[in-house]
């Protein structure tokens, strides 16, 4: 398509992930992990990255609507899928697609620790700091170099191209971008 140029290819990916898939499976082993995926877009990546973790591990998944401006998320998050397992005394990986303003993340994280893990770490496709409000980091992360607005690999523009194998960036998104 012509309206996308690829910012990190297919390979490029499945590379990264399994880089940090190694890196994870030091990191986390001998020990009772939950990695939950934030709906829908980090169902691709987290797909990817729970078959790279040589690791006995459960996965749940948390969805979160944000209400406010189309662009920005306003902060005021609420969950439309709750965490079904019990995190008590265990270790959590929050895996997410992109982290932005770092508002929906802030709210997540809150959400997850009053159900006491032991641990609480976040894992993103991509850190892309440039909109940051939230004094947050990515614990993981396979990109940190990204900007503008990019689809592809589970990420969407109104709910279009989370199909696409690579991460590309929209030339031309609509106005507003992607509600
Ligand atoms: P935050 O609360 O601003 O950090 O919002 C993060 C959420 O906004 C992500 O989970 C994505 O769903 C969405 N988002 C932010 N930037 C992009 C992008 O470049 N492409 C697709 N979705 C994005
Ligand atoms: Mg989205």
């Amino acid at each position: 398509m012509t309206d996308q140029e690829i910012v990190y290819s297919a390979a490029t990916i499945q590379a990264r992930v399994r880089e940090l898939g190694a890196r994870l499976t030091m990191d986390y082993h001998g020990r009772p992990l939950v990695v939950i995926g934030v709906l829908n877009g980090a169902f691709i990546f987290l797909a990817d990255l729970v078959r790279a973790m040589d690791l006995d591990l459960e996965v749940d998944f948390v969805r979160a609507a944000s209400y406010g401006a189309a662009t920005v998320s306003s902060g005021r998050v609420a969950l439309t899928r709750q965490v079904e397992l019990c995190l008590a005394g265990k270790d959590v990986l929050l895996v997410e697609d992109i982290v932005d303003t770092g508002r929906t993340l802030a709210a997540l994280m809150e959400v997850i620790k009053s159900g006491q893990p032991n641990s609480l770490k976040v894992c993103a496709l991509i850190d892309k700091t440039e909109r940051r409000e939230v004094a947050l980091t990515a614990d993981y992360a396979c990109f940190t170099e990204a900007h503008g607005f990019l689809v592809g690999y589970g990420l969407d523009c109104a709910e279009q191209y989370r199909n696409l194998p690579a991460i590309c960036r929209l030339r031309q998104p609509s106005t507003p971008p992607c509600p």
